[in-house]
């Protein structure tokens, strides 16, 4: 690809704006039951997911179903004091949401509902662009690099993503944490461990 990362961001989040509302809740039902059904997601009891921005895939449909299966779900929160910082809290039907500073809602904070990364099994992710080894392009402020560097247990990592996301190829960067499969609404990607880097 010999795009630059930020020509690439800009062309992948036009693309997916460019989809219509039909298009989206296609997208976020067939999310809903390809991912409902997968192992990965049945075996996890605590999951963490996204509320949808920018024509991200909405992932409410799939919450609602896992909130029947009496799963523990977790939100991205903003941390109060080091705006460089993401936690994840937990989220219930119930939980009372606040806008944050990119004008997403966000549980209202509550540091007895944060869950550390070791509690948490599997991780939704959105993403501005894939490829089939796992490589993430994220909107770009390092926000889930952030927290996913270091040693500690890390959540399976699935990102989350239309087709039109899908890239021949993606450089990455040393910080960058490859996921482990990537979920569209037609299909179900395992990347490649074993041809990464
Ligand atoms: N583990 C890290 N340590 C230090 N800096 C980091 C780390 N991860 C990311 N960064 C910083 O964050 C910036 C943005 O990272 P990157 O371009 O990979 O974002 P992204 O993956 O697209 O976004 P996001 O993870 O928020 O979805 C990088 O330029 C880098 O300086
Ligand atoms: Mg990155």
């Amino acid at each position: 690809m010999p795009q630059d990362r930020q020509t690439l961001r800009r062309h992948l989040r036009q693309a997916r704006r460019a989809l219509s509302a039909e298009q989206q809740r296609r997208a976020s039902q067939q999310l809903a039951h390809r991912l409902n059904d997968r192992p990965e997601i049945q075996r996890a009891q605590t999951i963490a997911l996204y509320l949808a921005n920018d024509g991200e895939p909405s992932l409410m449909p799939l919450a609602r179903l896992l909130w029947q299966q009496q799963k523990t779900l977790m939100l991205p929160v903003m941390h109060r004091d080091n705006g460089r910082e993401m936690l994840f809290q937990r989220f219930e039907p119930d939980t009372p949401m606040a806008i944050n500073r990119y004008h997403i809602a966000e549980p209202v904070w509550a540091p007895e509902q944060v869950i550390a990364r070791e509690g948490i099994d599997l991780m939704l992710l959105p993403l501005v662009g894939f490829d089939h080894l796992g490589n993430r392009l994220g909107m770009g402020a390092g926000f889930y690099d952030r927290y996913l560097e270091g040693n500690s247990p890390r959540p399976l990592l699935v990102g989350i993503a239309h087709e039109c996301q899908r890239l021949e190829r993606l450089d990455h960067q040393s910080w960058d944490i490859p996921l482990n499969a990537v979920a569209t609404p037609e299909h179900w990607l395992d990347t490649r461990e074993d041809l990464r880097r």
